[in-house]
């Protein structure tokens, strides 16, 4: 058995590798395996691993701690690739491997290409929810972090084995556009899309750009909150555009083709991919015949002439107010379109899991659509999570803005993130001999992997202030000092083939290296917690981790002039 460990592909990490070893020590003694638990050590001094199980299972057996982890250290002592076993405390076992078993261990990590992660079998069905940009608005920092977030868990989870279908739900259905449909009326009374005798066509061209939208909604919106009969002209559109009116629906059309376009344009230039591009609106055919199962249920019931399902239980610590299905108006309602969706994505694609990143302060809308889509039975075999993200606040602590007071643009954030990028390249006179347009592109990189790896290094639900200054150093747990450390490995590499030194055989490690191999050991610990927290934040933590790694290792070693070719 023990061999096993030095050359088969490693399907574990290497604690995870001991931990099979021990496990089967404490199986031997006739205690329960689950004890031989292996974890890197939090005491490098004492040794590289550490095993705590001998304590519970003294416990579990009314033994003594001591007694039981001398028996297992008796067995782990005929083992070969132990180089030192100690006990510490009242049964703390720590290991430490030899430099043949670590080097047998990186060879087979070098060697296969899951780097030592198990796939996950079978695979799950899972539909990640982590768009939610909305049409005819401007994409603000409020949608930022859930592309980034979600982004990277659609990656770690086709990386884990399971199946995923990322849909960017836009909003597109909402009380929003019955604001830009009556604003747009009163501007343009003259298009056709507003008198309802109209019997078409309508034009093909859009009657406002993007740009224009973006403008006109917040204007909408003000005086929607400042004089009620406007609001109440937005109600009716809205719940006209539902309804079907052909003018606003054609009129709707263009909002979302001239939206979408830009929203592509944004969620691009983060690298952020979406398989599905739907929103609120396409499963408006679905509420009517849902609303109507639960009517026929008893579960939604008429409360001052809106539909509405109360979802509050016995035991629950807060109020729970009932979910409103219908408004008054005949509206349907966020909560209406969220219901809807899951209906939609149950029929297509049945998935075992659908996972919603978006900020927390939704957390009650989801606690409500949740609870009725179960009482409702139309979740399927779905599980529904919500992982709720805190805010990127400014220095101030409240959500981000821009100096004016504005909502911050993604477009204008990631200008100033290039913009700052190279601000840095030119102080540390860093690729002064490339071309302007490589320059820039350097920079735009380097922003993008400021920006992203510093909204990645927070846990989602955590709230983080937005440090420019701080977050574009080369230095410290930054994107861009990650990427120094790899463009440096990369160039290492580079100039070794020039030199005409091919990779050999990972030999056991010198003392200084084995930190290395020990890190490199430890990454399908972070890939497999960050999947099980749904916490990217344990891949940035760990990134940072061997990036400092490598450092130590190459400020130590010689590389590309190490004299000894073997090595
Ligand atoms: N459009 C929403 C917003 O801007 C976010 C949508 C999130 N996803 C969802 N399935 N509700 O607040």
């Amino acid at each position: 058995f023990p061999t096993q460990l030095l050359r088969s592909a490693p399907m574990s990490s290497l604690s995870g590798a001991l931990t099979e070893v021990v496990a089967r020590v404490f199986t031997e003694l006739g205690l329960s395996p689950e004890f031989g638990r292996v974890t890197p050590s939090n005491r490098p001094d004492l040794g590289q691993f550490q095993c705590n199980g001998a304590l519970a299972a003294a416990k579990a057996a009314k033994q003594n701690p001591r007694a039981i982890a001398e028996q297992v250290l008796g067995r782990l002592q005929t083992l070969p690739q132990f180089r030192d076993l100690s006990l510490a405390g009242p049964g703390f076992i720590n290991l430490s491997l030899t430099d043949d078993a670590l080097g047998a261990y990186a060879r087979a990590f070098a060697a296969d290409e899951r780097i030592g992660a198990a796939r996950k079998s079978p695979p799950e069905m899972v539909v990640l929810d982590y768009g939610g940009a909305n049409i005819a608005k401007a994409m603000h920092v409020g949608h930022l972090r859930a592309a980034i977030i979600g982004e990277a868990l659609r990656r770690l989870f086709l990386f884990v084995g399971d199946n995923v279908v990322g849909d960017v739900h836009m909003g597109d259905w909402g009380l929003q556009m019955g604001m830009i449909i009556s604003e747009m009326e009163l501007r343009r009374p003259d298009l056709p899309y507003f008198d309802a005798a109209f019997k078409g066509p309508y034009p093909n061209a859009s009657p406002v750009t993007a740009e224009e939208l973006e403008e006109i909604y917040p204007t909408a919106a003000a005086a929607c909150k400042a004089d009620p009969a406007r609001m109440e002209k937005a109600r009716v559109a809205t719940a006209e555009l539902q309804q079907g009116r052909p003018g606003y629906r054609a009129l709707w059309q263009h909002f979302f083709d001239v939206s979408v376009e830009m929203m592509k344009r944004d969620y691009g230039a983060l690298g952020v991919h979406f398989d599905l591009w739907k929103g609120e609106a396409c499963v408006d055919p679905l509420i009517a015949p849902m609303v109507d199962k639960m009517k026929a249920m008893g579960l939604a019931r008429e409360d001052q002439g809106a539909l509405i399902v109360p979802v509050a239980k016995p035991d629950d610590k807060k109020e729970i107010p009932p979910l409103i299905l219908i408004k008054r108006d005949g509206a349907a309602m966020y909560s209406t379109t969220d219901l809807a969706t899951i209906v939609d994505r149950v029929q297509e694609q049945n998935p075992d899991l659908i996972l919603y990143v978006v900020d927390q302060r939704q957390h009650l809308h989801f606690e409500q659509v949740f609870r009725t889509a179960i009482m409702a039975g139309i979740n399927g075999k779905a599980t529904m999570e919500h992982l709720g993200f805190g805010t990127m606040n400014g220095p101030d602590g409240k959500p981000f803005k821009t100096r004016a007071g504005g909502v911050m643009k993604l477009q204008d954030l990631i200008a100033m993130m290039s913009n700052s990028a190279m601000e840095r390249l030119n102080e540390q006179g860093i690729a002064t001999d490339y071309d302007p347009a490589e320059r820039q592109e350097i920079a735009r990189r380097v922003g993008l992997a400021a920006l992203k790896f510093a909204d990645l290094s927070n846990h989602p639900v955590a709230n983080y202030v937005f440090d420019l200054d701080r977050f574009v150093r080369f230095e410290g747990k930054t994107g861009p000092y990650l990427l120094y450390a790899a463009v440096r490995i990369k160039s290492i590499l580079r100039k070794a083939e020039t030199q005409g030194d091919t990779p050999g055989a990972i030999l056991p490690p010198e003392p200084g290296e084995r930190d290395l191999i020990l890190a490199l050991g430890d990454l399908p610990n972070a890939v497999m917690d960050a999947y099980r927290e749904r916490a990217p934040n344990k891949i940035a933590d760990y990134a940072y981790g061997l990036a400092q790694t490598f450092s130590t290792y190459y400020n130590a070693f010689h590389i590309l002039s190490e004299p000894n070719k073997a090595l």
